[in-house]
């Protein structure tokens, strides 16, 4: 059977979410969904009339919903949900100043999502990234595999972005790592940084690195800062779209993910940024890397920050 994708949101996030999916033509039917009353209808149409030019014949289906649910039947059998919804930052302001509106957003959404699509891998990019990933699994019950969060891929992105644009070398030729929280505790892994296979420490001083790492952990809020309406969406929507799609095609990619940590460096019973092995049931396995002391020590406190927000959550 074709694949089906719901996208819920249909803001920027959202939008140029549904676009990638749709442009990958490995879906049958993308699903786009929103409360605002004819946008979801009219991005659909809008991307269903470039299928000509860009060649794809992956379906777009925009859908108004309301609180009470109605509208959701449209989402019935979808393989994945990316939920989008909610407030974006605005300049000046920390991920976190959007606990609370982006809680009953998510929280709304994430019980739709659960009564129209039980079967579905949930991919949550709604802000503050890891309490929303926890809300919507606590929201859902779901199992804690097939909900999972975006924030990883982006964080690494942006990392490897500003390393290959610092020493003019093809941003091929970077791999770099991110692990942590989806704000201020980012864990931008240095040790498992390479150019050309090369340790970066090794092609790259020490301050840079941390110049790097730091503009790294700042990497929306400079976005939000130029762009002051909201915040970024290029590079968050091509993340986003790889995981659904490492989902639909059941690929077993290792993609640094917002997932379940139980046990693994140490660490128990939170959402955090980690490594994981991608397929059609969600996360199959959080991967374990080495990492320094340093490092590790990072990853312990941004399990800690996580939690102790994560534990408000429940009763939002
Ligand atoms: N159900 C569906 N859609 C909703 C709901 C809801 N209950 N509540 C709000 N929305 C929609 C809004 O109507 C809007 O169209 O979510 C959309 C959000 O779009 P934008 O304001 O453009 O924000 P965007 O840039 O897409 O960011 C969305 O992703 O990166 C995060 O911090 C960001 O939390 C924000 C989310």
């Amino acid at each position: 059977m074709g694949k089906k994708v719901t996208v819920v949101g249909a803001g920027f996030y959202g939008s140029t979410t549904a676009q990638r999916l749709a442009e990958y033509d490995v879906f049958d039917t993308v699903v786009i969904t929103d409360i605002i009353e004819g946008k979801p209808a009219g991005i659909a149409l809008d991307l269903n009339q470039s299928r000509a030019v860009e060649g794809f014949e992956t379906t777009v289906v925009g859908v108004t919903t309301d609180k009470n649910g109605e509208g959701y039947e449209a989402i019935e059998g979808s393989d994945v949900v990316v939920i989008t919804a909610g407030l974006p930052r605005k300049p000046g302001m920390s991920r976190m100043d959007l606990l609370e509106t982006n809680a009953k957003i998510v929280r709304q959404v994430a019980e739709n999502v659960a009564k129209y699509a039980p079967n579905a891998v949930v991919i949550v990019v709604s802000n503050p990234l890891d309490e929303m990933t926890a809300l919507a699994q606590i929201a859902t019950q779901f199992p804690r595999n097939r909900v999972l969060g975006q924030a990883g891929m982006l964080d690494t992105a942006r990392f490897t972005n500003f390393v290959a644009e610092a020493l003019s070398v093809p941003v091929k030729s970077v791999k770099t790592l991110t692990l942590g929280s989806h704000g201020d505790t980012m864990v931008p892994v240095p040790s498992q940084s390479t150019v050309d296979g090369k340790p970066l420490r090794e092609v790259m001083p020490a301050e840079q690195i941390e110049e790097l790492v730091v503009r790294t952990r700042n990497g929306g809020a400079e976005v939000v800062a130029l762009l002051k309406t909201g915040s970024a969406y290029y590079a968050p929507s091509a993340a986003a779209a790889r995981m659904a799609k490492a989902v639909a095609e059941d690929s077993g990619e290792v993609m640094p993910v917002c997932a379940w940590v139980d046990g693994e460096y140490g660490i128990s019973g939170v959402y955090l940024g980690v490594e994981a092995e991608i397929g059609a049931q969600g996360v199959k396995r959080v991967v374990e890397t080495d990492l320094d002391a340093d490092e590790l020590a990072a990853l312990k406190e941004a399990a800690e920050a996580v939690r102790a927000k994560q534990s408000d959550i429940s009763s939002m």
